[in-house]
């Protein structure tokens, strides 16, 4: 494997059901993401974008096959080790934001470290300030805009540095003058270094990222 290679997916699937009635959504022979690329991952809903995402995020265990992430299995070890590999390893980024309402911006960008104590206010004020939104630490979710919203759960993302962003359908829930700020930020980050994969079904954001993964019926579209 070569050095700059973060993830390698062989043969994983993902089937729902049982038995019989199982059916298979997801079925993706090969697959590499090397560090620091920007990825679209595409296709229409129902494809599998999201099971993919999930998967690569350890949220979701696979039926079949496994991913290596830096040339280490991850789905062969317990809950606890799978814990702190999505804390330590994964930021992600999901289409309804997921703040926590009762705290304010600030708040929700530490509560990834809430289980490791504190120490982290000034680097949270810091990514706060880096998307934009100085100033505007105190609000809660409900006083900022949608568009605040997802800027706020992207430094929530980012708080500890994580090698990899999975960001679902970030900008569907958003107009398209707060989506493209979205993606700007992400692009953004993937240029100081950030390995980004973003799920999309808009085919203009998609063309600006540096590679398009097409997904078709849960396998991926060879081009
Ligand atoms: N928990 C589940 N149980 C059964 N089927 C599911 C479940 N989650 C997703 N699916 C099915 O898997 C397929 C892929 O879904 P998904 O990954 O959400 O697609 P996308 O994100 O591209 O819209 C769809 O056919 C969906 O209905
Ligand atoms: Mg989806």
């Amino acid at each position: 494997m070569e050095p700059d290679v973060l993830i390698s997916v062989k043969n994983l699937t993902r089937l729902y059901g049982k038995n019989k009635l199982a059916v298979k959504v997801l079925d993706v022979k090969d697959l590499e993401i090397r560090r620091g690329e920007f990825i679209a991952l595409t296709g229409p809903s129902g494809c599998g974008k999201t099971t993919l995402l999930n998967l690569l995020g350890a949220l979701d265990r696979p039926s079949g096959g496994d991913i290596t992430f830096e040339g280490k299995k991850i789905f062969g070890r317990g809950e606890v080790s799978l814990c702190r590999f999505r804390r330590e390893k994964i930021g992600f980024i999901f289409q309804a934001y997921h703040l926590i309402p009762t705290l304010s911006a600030l708040k929700n960008v530490m509560a990834p470290a809430f289980p490791l104590g504190s120490g982290y206010k000034r680097r949270a004020m810091e990514l706060l300030r880096q998307v934009g939104l100085a100033g505007k630490e105190g609000r809660r979710p409900d006083d900022l805009s949608g568009g605040e919203q997802q800027r706020v759960a992207i430094a929530r993302a980012l708080l500890l540095e994580p090698d990899l962003i999975l960001a679902d359908e970030p900008t569907g829930n958003l107009d398209s003058v707060n989506g493209r700020g979205i993606m700007d930020l992400l692009k953004k980050l993937n240029q100081r270094g950030k390995t980004v994969l973003v799920a999309t079904h808009d085919q203009r954001l998609a063309e600006d990222c540096g590679r398009v993964i097409r997904l078709a019926d849960g396998s991926i579209e060879e081009h």
